[in-house]
């Protein structure tokens, strides 16, 4: 398969060397001072782009991606604000985009038990829920896109919370997401269900970004071919 990498920070980098062990071919590498290469032939002749920048070039990229005819999987966080008109985009328009707040495949695991967990807590209100994320000091949005797609998680299946809150709970129908940026950590995130009698927590922790890049190139693998917008629940079914 045709990859064109859009980023080549941490995560492109990453991604390159998966998507080359796993016998793609990079044909194109756009990184901030390069967007003239959108136009390029080379890029253009990707099967797929694999888009991991900043939240604020996120959606501009997608558009470039698209107006040279090539899918998109993004990995990139805090551009959500966007996220109707991309999907109005794929469903009118014919465009292909993958999306995934966290592609490893441990913490789309860690989602489906997020919810199971969720569900059950519903029946048993003596319990609050809060949830804490840790990621390294570089990191530009909070709380992480993992941590709005788990807290999303929560509020769809328990009745007593009624929306997510960085750092504290204004009332007791928030669900207060406490965010802490240090050293080089990869990623924790830890869910809490708290009574007066005792702590139930779940807890992932990535060990590096091997699993974000292996989880992005499966899923351009995935997305190849396919129209529409598309996203983890298409690619496993837990
Ligand atoms: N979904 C996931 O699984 C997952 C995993 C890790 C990181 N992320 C997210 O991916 C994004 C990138 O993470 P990273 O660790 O690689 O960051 P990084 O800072 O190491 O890399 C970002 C790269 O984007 C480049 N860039 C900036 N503006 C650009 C533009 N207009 N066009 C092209 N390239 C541009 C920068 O020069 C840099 O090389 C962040 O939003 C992060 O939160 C998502």
């Amino acid at each position: 398969m045709k990859i064109a990498l859009v980023g080549y920070g941490k995560m492109g980098k990453a991604i390159e060397q998966i998507a080359l062990s796993r016998g793609h071919e990079i044909v194109s590498i756009i990184d901030i001072n390069n967007p003239q290469d959108f136009k390029s032939d080379a890029f253009k002749s990707a099967d797929v782009a694999i888009e991991f920048t900043t939240p604020a070039t996120a959606y501009d990229n997608y558009m470039k991606c698209f107006a040279a005819g090539v899918p998109v999987v993004s990995g990139t966080t805090g551009w959500l604000e966007h996220l109707d008109e991309i999907k109005r985009m794929c469903k009118e328009e014919g465009k292909t985009f993958f999306y995934a707040s966290n592609f490893s495949v441990g913490v789309n695991i860690f989602f489906a038990v997020n919810k199971y967990l969720a569900r059950i807590m519903n029946n048993f209100p003596s319990y609050d829920v809060r949830m804490t994320e840790v990621h390294h000091v570089h990191k530009l949005d909070a709380p992480s896109g993992t941590a709005i797609t788990l807290a999303e998680g929560i509020l769809e299946n328990i009745d007593r919370k009624e929306r997510w809150t960085l750092e504290t709970a204004e009332k007791p129908t928030d669900l207060p997401i406490h965010a802490i940026r240090e050293g080089e950590v990869p990623g924790i995130h830890e869910i809490v269900y708290e009574s007066d009698a005792d702590t139930i927590s779940i807890k992932h922790e990535a060990k590096s970004r091997a699993g974000f890049a292996l989880g992005a190139v499966i899923a351009a693998e995935f997305t190849a071919g396919k129209k529409g917008f598309l996203g983890m629940d298409d690619l496993f079914h837990f």
